[in-house]
């Protein structure tokens, strides 16, 4: 980009809204993950939508490819540049603002790069809840939570990042500025426009701003840690607790004893939990003021316990203990980063066929290679498992991965597919998978997402070569 350019486009944007030099804009161009390493031409920082629509028209005008960039805490690569040395970063770290909280209506209007902490700590000032959460919350950008329409740890009550937008403010690709910013529970309008951005990653438009859904702040809350034997018997456990306390459980997560294992022996200042199982569970029920929820939680584990499904079970006895065992959840990925990082799958099948998914899954990686280590987690009441795969103890990562990441996750998501499941629950398609959803979709709905990506961007500059091959 030569000075002319830097010139103009700090112009539009002031001083602090265009880095060039290598140094600052280097950490815009590679992923969470380290999977890919970009170089961006520019990295813009619009501080509101008006000044990112002028900076993306000056984009357009010019045919500079662009590459929207929230919190960076994806694992598909959506977000990095490549390595031409020509595309244009658009940050939103600088558009954090909320626009305004509607309490009576339960929603709030946020700027797209606020944390999704900042979002949830906004709702709770108000005396409401926003329930999209997951361990990346104090990083990752509501943006980029709605463009990879992420799930996280609340989804069995409260829907994906999909279920939690009633408006969206998107900047097209041409610097147009649709505004969709509606605050309506119901609104037959013609096509949902919003639902074409949400899980686009970028490759329609930028989203800005978005009305999001509020809900009533949970005033009681119960969080167990369960034993059970393997992961059939923690599918029995979800199905007894849906069907006896309903919408008040809120989260149903696993990890195998293995991925416990890692977490304990390679995230510091974790306490292991209270209960020594071969699988477990930590299940989190909430309901407002009124209802007597400890004791209907109480009875239900009881229940299971007593039917044998569950081997032993904890409630928290305090904020603390509860803060102590959702650590334990949430280290798993950075336990596996610790150990050098893992071949990740982030897989989903109808509920009832989970048993089936790892099994099969866990038999055909064996099968290959005998001594790799599984870590098998997740989000077990949406039907997610993150089914990854780590090094033997005696092989570098690194090696493992290059010789052998390819062979496993096809045999993963091949199992995934066999049982009509999904490759990507929660994580997107980003770079990384752009191959295996022309594989899994067919050719319908490839042509079908081809069609809209060239509706709204038939110059092809927004985000180029991410979901879609071109
Ligand atoms: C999680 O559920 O912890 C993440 O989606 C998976 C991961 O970080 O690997
Ligand atoms: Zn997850």
């Amino acid at each position: 980009m030569n000075t002319a350019d830097l010139d103009e486009l700090r112009a539009l944007l002031g001083a602090p809204g265009v880095l060039h030099e290598a140094a600052d804009t280097a950490r815009y161009g590679s992923d969470e993950r380290r999977l890919y390493h970009g170089r961006a031409a520019v990295v813009l920082r619009p501080a509101s939508t008006h000044e990112l629509a002028r900076a993306v028209g000056w984009c357009h005008a010019r045919r500079i490819a662009m590459v929207p960039h929230g919190g960076n805490t994806g694992y598909c690569g959506g977000a990095t540049p490549d390595e031409s040395g020509t595309q244009a970063v658009i940050s939103l770290e600088r558009m954090r603002r909320v626009r305004s909280v509607e309490k009576e209506a339960f929603a709030m209007t946020v700027d797209a790069g606020m944390t999704l902490a900042a979002v949830q700590a906004a709702a709770a000032d108000a005396g409401l809840l926003f329930p999209l959460s997951m361990g990346s919350e104090g990083t990752a950008q509501i943006g980029g939570a709605l463009s990879t329409n992420a799930g996280g740890v609340a989804v069995l009550r409260y829907g994906t990042a999909r279920d939690l937008v009633l408006g969206l403010e998107v900047v097209l690709p041409d610097g147009r500025v649709w505004d969709g910013l509606r605050c309506l529970r119901k609104d037959n309008t013609g096509y949902d426009l919003r639902q074409c951005f949400i899980g686009a990653e970028g490759t329609l438009g930028i989203i800005t701003a978005a009305v999001l859904k509020l809900f009533p702040a949970q005033a009681q809350c119960e969080t167990a840690w369960l034993g059970v034997r393997d992961l059939a018997a923690a599918c029995r456990v979800l199905s007894a607790l849906r069907r006896r306390l309903g919408d008040c459980m809120s989260s149903f997560e696993y990890l195998s004893a293995a991925s416990l294992g890692h977490v304990l022996a390679h995230v510091p200042d974790v306490q292991a939990p209270p209960v020594a199982a071969d699988a477990h569970l930590l299940v989190e029920f909430t309901a407002g003021e009124g209802d007597a929820l400890r004791g209907d939680v109480e009875r239900a584990l009881l229940a299971l316990v007593e039917a044998d499904d569950v081997t032993d079970v904890v409630i928290a006895q305090h904020e603390k203990q509860r803060r102590s065992f959702w650590r334990l959840r949430e280290s798993v990925p950075v336990a596996e980063k610790a150990l050098g990082g893992s071949i990740k799958h982030d897989v989903s099948v109808r509920i009832d066929r989970l048993p089936l998914l790892a099994q099969r899954a866990s038999a055909a990686v064996l099968a290959h290679v005998p001594t790799a280590r599984l870590s098998i987690y997740g989000h077990v009441g949406d039907g997610n498992l993150h089914f990854n795969v780590l090094a033997p103890a005696d092989v570098a990562p690194d090696t493992f991965k290059a010789a052998h990441g390819e062979a496993l996750s096809a045999l993963v998501h091949g199992v995934a597919h066999e049982l009509d499941g999904s490759f990507s629950a929660e994580h997107g398609v980003g770079k990384l998978k752009r191959e295996l959803l022309v594989a899994s979709e067919g050719p319908v709905a490839i042509a079908l997402m081809q069609a809209l990506k060239h509706a709204f961007d038939p110059l092809g500059l927004m985000n180029p070569g991410k979901v879609l091959a071109h």
